[in-house]
């Protein structure tokens, strides 16, 4: 969430209460009424104006808007058939008091219920021909915004929510949900809480959580791309599964399913678009290149980082198993690499490489004057550094050092 000055909060409060109003007028009026509410100039104008907000601001604000929102730009989304294009989320409840944002992709519960969504689409292997060629599973991804109680998995369509109930994703045989808050996974009442259902790590906010169903019916969770392991098996793909989740009061995530917005898309295409599972960054430890290596982490390559302090190069290594766990694997190489010249450096480091399936060189290793200075007086030493390391060490690393 953004930081925000205390005047900027109190108007925001006000603004917040203002909108309420308005919100509980135009809900609570009959269908006429609502729609000649609607079309009033103010209001359209509010409702122009809060559209312009982006998603967290609007989640800050708490703002009920975005149902209002949606009615008055819905003939925007619709298709010639008039119904939504695109996987985005849908309410399972009527009244529907879960706060979807415009782009139905993010949501907020402000009720005391157990508010549950799904997708509007779900994934089958009764959609597939014996002759079609198979997927490995169906993948999404939420952000978690808030640190409270949210069951988030798949729900079939024989599921059935019940907010007042407290039944939610999870809470039936006929879903699979984990809660990151109490790191429990339940699918259903044969789930009974005492017995083992302890599963995956504690999320935080901003954490991205990963949701698999297999074709062959596992279900199971990543945390930032680390593994929590097999959440429930035997799943019956042939059903209709969809994306799912239930919020208790005052929590918010949003959901992911368009892959290029992923951020650990197990089909990540970089590795085989570069022809290699490795890459290597020089000057790995700090600036540009450290960017790079996480980086292409994220993009599930394998890093092997080369620079001179063997410390800095293992604080990028462990920063990236903090983010990325298990699912890449990173070398450190402690190198000078102006002694690449030396055939014996040249030949052990080649010889490490040519272990390795590489995709990538990111030869970013170089150095600078480290202050503004009349060129002559700069010591000549300093300058052959420079060349020595920006120039021959680059070269000598790809061509070699013979
Ligand atoms: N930052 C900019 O605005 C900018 C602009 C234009 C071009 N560049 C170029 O982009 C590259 C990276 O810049 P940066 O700002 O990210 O640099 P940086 O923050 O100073 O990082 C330099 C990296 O190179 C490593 N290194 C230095 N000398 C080395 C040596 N002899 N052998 C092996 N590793 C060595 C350093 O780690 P160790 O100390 O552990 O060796 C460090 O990881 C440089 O080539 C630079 O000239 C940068």
């Amino acid at each position: 969430m953004r930081r925000i000055s205390r005047s900027m909060s109190i108007s925001l409060q006000l603004t917040r209460h203002s909108v309420m109003t308005v919100y509980h007028l135009v809900k609570n009026a009959g269908n006429e009424a609502r729609q000649k509410l609607l079309s009033m100039p103010l209001i359209s104008v509010l409702f122009n104006l809060l559209s312009c907000f982006d998603e967290p601001f609007k989640f800050e604000l708490g703002l009920p808007i975005s149902s209002i929102i949606m009615k008055s730009s819905q003939s925007l989304h619709q298709d010639e058939c008039g119904s939504m294009s695109g996987a985005h989320l849908t309410h399972t409840s009527s009244p529907q008091s879960m706060i979807l944002s415009t782009n139905k992709m993010s949501i907020s519960n402000q009720n005391w219920f157990f508010e549950s969504v799904k997708a509007n689409q779900f994934v089958s292997t009764s959609l597939y021909e014996e002759t079609d060629e198979k997927v490995d599973g169906w993948y999404f991804e939420v952000v978690i915004h808030t640190k409270g109680i949210m069951q988030i998995g798949w729900a079939n369509e024989e599921c059935h929510f019940n907010a007042r109930k407290g039944i939610g994703v999870g809470d039936t045989s006929n879903s699979c949900g984990f809660d990151g808050t109490r790191c429990k996974v339940w699918s259903g009442p044969s789930v009974d809480v005492a017995m083992e259902n302890d599963y995956g790590l504690s999320w935080q906010i901003g954490d991205i959580l990963s949701v698999l169903l297999s074709w062959s019916g596992v279900v199971s969770f990543w945390l930032n791309g680390k593994d929590l392991g097999a959440a429930l098996k035997n799943v019956d793909t042939s059903k209709h599964w969809y994306p799912a989740a239930s919020l208790s009061i005052d929590q918010q995530c949003s959901f992911i399913f368009e892959e290029s917005q992923m951020k650990y898309s197990p089909n990540s295409e970089f590795a085989k678009h570069y022809k290699g599972r490795w890459a290597v960054v020089t000057g790995a430890s700090e600036g540009i290149g450290r960017g790079y290596a996480i980086q292409l982490a994220a993009r599930n390559m394998n890093v092997f980082l080369i620079s001179r302090n063997v410390v800095k190069l293992q604080k990028v290594q462990q920063e990236i198993f903090r983010l990325y766990g298990n699912k890449v694997k990173t070398i450190c190489y402690p190198l000078d690499m102006t002694k690449l010249s030396d055939s014996s450096v040249y030949d052990a480091l080649k010889s490490k490489l040519d272990e390795l399936d590489v995709g990538i060189l990111v030869n970013n290793v170089g150095l600078f004057f480290k202050r503004m200075q009349f060129f002559l007086t700069v010591p000549r030493e300093t300058h052959d550094g420079i060349i020595n390391l920006n120039m021959s060490a680059l070269t000598t690393f790809i061509c070699g050092a013979g």
